[in-house]
C-alpha cells in the first residue's frame, strides 16, 4: 500500500447525489425538479434515463451493504427538496421525509455518519419556474426546507452539508445553459450565485434553529493556472478564479466579496446579507477534480469546448488545454499535486478564519468497467497530495471521494462513469470494481495503523 498514514480520526467517506442516484422519480409523493424538466426536454446527451438513475431510492440498502464493506466512515448523499416540499414551499411530503429517515437509520445500524446534503442542485420546479436562483425568495425558501429536515433528523445526523457548488450551478445553470434551468445570462447570472449563498446563510441558521450541529457547505476548488505572459492572459486568468473560487469562498469565510465590482453586481441589501452568509461554519468542505489553465479571451488556442461545454466567444477570458498530464475520459487532466495547490491556496488566504476541511468530493471519470487501475492510480496520487498539505499544516478532517457508485453525470448521462462500484443501467445491479477493494483495503490499514477510530 502507497497511501500515507492519515492522522488519527481521519474521516474515510464516499459520495453521492439524489438526482443522479435516486430514481423514482415522480413516484412516493416526489415533485418535479428544475433537473427532471430539462431531462424531460432532451438535454441529457445519451439519452440516459434519469428517472431511474440507479435506481437507489429502492437500492439503498443494498447501497448501505456496499459503503459498510469498504468500512466507510461517512456517507455523504443528497436529500432531495422536491421529495420533501414538492411544491418548493408549502405541504411537505411525509412519505419523502420518511425515506431519508429510514436511509439515515440504516446507515447509523451500519455504524456509518450520515452526511447529507440539503441542496445537489435538484430545484423543486415550481421555484424553478418563478425564476429559480434569480429569485431571493427561493433563498427563503432553502431555509424553511432545511429546517423541516433537520426537525426531522437531527437526533441521528452528526454532519450537514448546505449546498453543492454554488459555482457550477450559477457559471453552468444560469451563465452557459449546460445544466438545469439552462439559462444564458453569461454575467447577468451572478445573482444566482448571491441568492445561493444567502441560501446556505439562512439555511445555517436554520439547520441550527432545529437543533443540527457540524455544518458545512460544499465548494468546488480549482488552482487557476495563467496561460502565457502578457497582462491580458494575466487579467484574464485573474477574472476567472475570482469568479470560480473566490466569489464562493470569500463571502462565506470572511463576508466580503473578492472586488468592489463583483459586489456591485449582486442584488439585495448585500452588505445585510454578508453577514448572514458569513455566519461562523464548523467546516467547510472542498471538491477538488484539476486545475484550469486560463489566459487573455479569444486567443487562437482557447478551447472553445470545455468539458463539453461551449464556451461563448465574448467570456473575458479563454480556457486552455493542460499539456502534458494524462487525461481522465472527461478529458480532465490529472493532477494529484492541484490540491494540494489548492489546500495551501485556502489556508495562505484565510489563516485564522479557515475552519478544519473536508475533502467533500475527489474522483474521476474512466471507462473501465471493473479492473479500474486508471482510478486506483488517481486515488493513491491524490491521497498522497493531500497527506503532503496536512504536512504543510493545513487541517484536514475527513475524505469523500466522488462517488460511491456510477451514477448519472448531468447532462453527459450514463456514459461517464466515477463509481467504485459498477452499474448496469439495464438491470441496475451493482458490480463493486478493483478500485473499491483498494479503497477498502486503505481504509482498513489506516485503521490498523490508528489513523481512524
Ligand atoms: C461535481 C458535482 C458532482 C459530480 C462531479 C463529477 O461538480 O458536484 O455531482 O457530478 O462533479
Amino acid at each position: 500500500m502507497t497511501v500515507p498514514t492519515f492522522p488519527p480520526g481521519f474521516l474515510w467517506g464516499a459520495s453521492a447525489s439524489a438526482f443522479q442516484t435516486e430514481g423514482a422519480a415522480d413516484t412516493d409523493g416526489k415533485g418535479p425538479s428544475g433537473w427532471d424538466a430539462f431531462a424531460a426536454r432532451g438535454r441529457i446527451k445519451d439519452g440516459a434515463d434519469t428517472t431511474r438513475g440507479t435506481g437507489f431510492h429502492e437500492r439503498y440498502r443494498e447501497d448501505v451493504t456496499l459503503l459498510a464493506g469498504l468500512g466507510a466512515d461517512a456517507f455523504r448523499f443528497s436529500v432531495s427538496w422536491p421529495r420533501v416540499v414538492p411544491g418548493g414551499s408549502g405541504p411537505v411530503n411525509p412519505a419523502g421525509l420518511d425515506f431519508y429517515d429510514r436511509l439515515v437509520d440504516e446507515l447509523c445500524a451500519h455504524g456509518i455518519t450520515p452526511a447529507p446534503t440539503l441542496y445537489h442542485w435538484d430545484t423543486p420546479l415550481p421555484l424553478d419556474e418563478a425564476g429559480g436562483w434569480l429569485n431571493r425568495d427561493t433563498a427563503y425558501r432553502f431555509a424553511e426546507y432545511a429546517g423541516i429536515v433537520a426537525e426531522r433528523l437531527a437526533d441521528r445526523v452528526p454532519m450537514w452539508v448546505t449546498i453543492n457548488e454554488p459555482a457550477e450551478v450559477t457559471m453552468l445553470g444560469y451563465a452557459l445553459g449546460e445544466h438545469a434551468p439552462g439559462r444564458t445570462l453569461l454575467f447577468d447570472a451572478l445573482p444566482a450565485a448571491h441568492h445561493q449563498l444567502l441560501a446556505h446563510g439562512l439555511g445555517v441558521r436554520a439547520l441550527r434553529a432545529a437543533g443540527a450541529a457540524n455544518i458545512g457547505i460544499a465548494v468546488s476548488h480549482t488552482p487557476v493556472w495563467t496561460a502565457g505572459e502578457s497582462e491580458e492572459d494575466r487579467l484574464g486568468a485573474g477574472l476567472y478564479d475570482t469568479l470560480t473560487n473566490w466569489m464562493f469562498a470569500d463571502p462565506v469565510l470572511t463576508g466580503r466579496y473578492p472586488d468592489e465590482g463583483v459586489a456591485a453586481l449582486m442584488p439585495g441589501p448585500v452588505e445585510d446579507d454578508l453577514r448572514t452568509i458569513s455566519a461562523p461554519l464548523d467546516w467547510y468542505g472542498v471538491n477538488y477534480y484539476s486545475p484550469t489553465l486560463v489566459g487573455a479571451p479569444r486567443a487562437a488556442d482557447a478551447l472553445d469546448s470545455f468539458s463539453g461545454f461551449t464556451m461563448p466567444a465574448e467570456l473575458p477570458f479563454g480556457i486552455r488545454e493542460i499539456e502534458g498530464y494524462e487525461k481522465t475520459d472527461f478529458g480532465w487532466p490529472v493532477v494529484p499535486d492541484g490540491l494540494r495547490e489548492t489546500l495551501v491556496q485556502l489556508r495562505d488566504r484565510y489563516g485564522d478564519r479557515l475552519p478544519p476541511l473536508y475533502i467533500t468530493e475527489n474522483g474521476c471519470a474512466v471507462d473501465e468497467a471493473v479492473a479500474d487501475t486508471r482510478r486506483i492510480a488517481f486515488l493513491e496520487g491524490h491521497l498522497g497530495a493531500l497527506r503532503e498539505a496536512i504536512d504543510e499544516g493545513v487541517d484536514v478532517r475527513g475524505y469523500f471521494t466522488w462517488s460511491l457508485t456510477d451514477n448519472i453525470e448531468w447532462t453527459e448521462g450514463a456514459g461517464k462513469r466515477f463509481g467504485l462500484v459498477h452499474i448496469d443501467y439495464d438491470t441496475l445491479r451493482r458490480t463493486p470494481k478493483d478500485s473499491y477493494a483498494w479503497y477498502r483495503d486503505v481504509i482498513r490499514s489506516q485503521k490498523a495503523n490508528g489513523s481512524a477510530d
